[in-house]
């Protein structure tokens, strides 16, 4: 009987070290309450800036250039011996970023490449030993928190530089068979470029004070692959709790399974189909995009997106209850190319009259349906519904099952009133509003806006 009951306490306690639930914390403790309560700015700011710049804007043709290229370091040396981008002002950038109606911001402080933007302790393989001589990690803090965002890095896990991180199927030597891996990594040691990264992200997160995100990017597990082992990722995401408690921190250290392994998760170059959800539960998320192909400064890339694209991306992210990081990949000078300015003044444009349906808003309740050609987002604390007109209708818009619900209708950008009338025009083939609808009265012409917001404010 003893046996038995041994057995079974065995087999019990093993299945719970096996089965990670979402519930298990095993980096450190706080209620999903708290939880909640740390991410409640970013939740409610919705539209951040990504920045992706490193030694990549000089070849200008990816960040991924000496993994695509199959560079060795000796070959990606020129980038780093020319690098002096002498136009460097992130407080245009910062100044950019807030009219663009952005209201925080991630920098690559390292890419997979290994070149820092930080004087680091650790490398010689930093901003301060190129031609521009200087840390450009301060500046860029200082710049961002003087315009009041929130302010963010990146620090890739990958390192194509580093003598120690060994050649797997991602890395620019990547080779075919496991003698070939065997052979070229024999002296590299993973356990030296743990220490490492650990030292890295410490420095980053203790010399620039207060750090408000943190992207950890990115696993890749399986055969020649990377993961949690690899980066030591617990540990290294216990220090960053320790060192800044209230940091947000990406999901791509491969601790997915763990629910305090992650805050957010990120689809990349995706739009979602609905409001990414795990066991049921819905997730905060984020999608970051870029304004054409690729992440770095891109010369001759044309796949820009149009204001209309990047507008939707915006609105539909925030009616599924995410958000938005746009990026942008300065120059080898320091500039933001003409393209991206262009589509950050869209962007501004728009959010100088509109912002209220993204700040602070969410997923509309399921009992309110989207109007024809629209995107629905809606603001939990003022209790308003907006109706994001992707195409423009003619003088009569239907609200389907409003009617009784709104107690006064405008346009956003001029809080110009919009009638509430019975649908309008000669030889109606029936009425398009059933008894249950509301309909708008809307001026046939449309307003000087790309996407006009119809603000609803709702009866309690
Ligand atoms: C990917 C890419 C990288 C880019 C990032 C942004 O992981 O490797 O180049 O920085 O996504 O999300």
């Amino acid at each position: 009987m003893k046996t038995i009951t041994l057995v079974l306490l065995i087999l019990v306690s093993m299945m719970g070290r096996n089965a990670l639930s979402q519930s298990d914390n095993i980096i450190w403790d706080e209620t999903p309450e708290q939880r909640k309560e740390r991410m409640s700015w970013w939740t409610h700011d919705r539209f951040g800036m990504f920045i992706h710049w490193g030694i990549y804007a000089l070849p200008a043709r990816h960040e991924w250039v000496k993994q695509f290229e199959r560079m060795t370091n000796e070959e990606y040396q020129k980038y780093f011996d020319n690098f002096n981008p002498d136009l460097y002002d992130p407080a245009e950038w910062a100044r950019m970023a807030k009219d663009a109606g952005m209201k925080y911001v991630v920098l690559t402080a390292k890419h997979h490449d290994g070149f820092c933007l930080f004087e680091s302790e650790y490398t010689d393989y930093h901003a301060g030993n190129t031609p521009y001589g200087k840390d450009l990690i301060r500046e860029y803090v200082d710049a961002f928190r003087a315009e009041g965002l929130g302010v963010g890095f990146y620090y890739s896990l990958i390192d194509w530089h580093h003598p120690h991180f060994t050649i797997d199927r991602v890395h620019p030597q990547r080779t075919t068979s496991r003698e070939e891996y065997e052979r070229m990594n024999r002296g590299r040691d993973m356990s030296v470029y743990r220490e490492y990264m650990k030292n890295q992200v410490r420095e980053l997160l203790t010399n620039y004070g207060r750090i408000d995100i943190i992207w950890l990017d990115y696993s890749y597990p399986g055969e020649f692959g990377k993961g949690r082992e690899d980066w030591g990722s617990v540990e290294l995401l216990k220090m960053v709790r320790e060192l800044q408690p209230h940091i947000l921190v990406n999901d791509r250290l491969d601790l997915k399974e763990y629910r305090d392994g992650w805050d957010f998760t990120t689809p990349e170059q995706f739009k979602v189909q609905s409001w990414p959800e795990i066991d049921g539960e819905k997730i905060p998320w984020e999608t970051c995009q870029t304004f054409s192909g690729s992440w770095g400064y891109y010369r001759d890339e044309h796949t820009w997106k149009d204001k209309k694209q990047l507008l939707v991306l915006l609105i539909e992210s925030v009616s599924k209850g995410g958000n938005l990081l746009l990026n942008v990949g300065p120059t080898a000078r320091g500039t933001i190319d003409y393209r991206a300015q262009e589509a950050l003044g869209w962007m501004g444009d728009w959010m100088k009259y509109n912002s209220r349906s993204i700040y602070g808003c969410t997923q509309a309740p399921e009992e309110f349906e989207a109007p024809e050609h629209s995107i629905l987002t809606y603001n939990p604390e003022t209790n308003r519904l907006y109706i994001h007109l992707i195409d423009y209708p003619i003088t009569n818009y239907r609200l389907p099952g409003m009617r009784g619900r709104v107690k006064y209708a405008q346009f956003l950008h001029d809080a110009s009133e919009l009638l509430i009338t019975e649908p309008y025009g000669h030889h109606r083939q029936g009425d398009i509003a059933t008894e249950d609808d509301l309909n708008l009265r809307l001026p046939v012409t449309r307003p000087n806006v790309e996407i006009p917001v119809i603000e609803l404010i709702l009866y309690d």
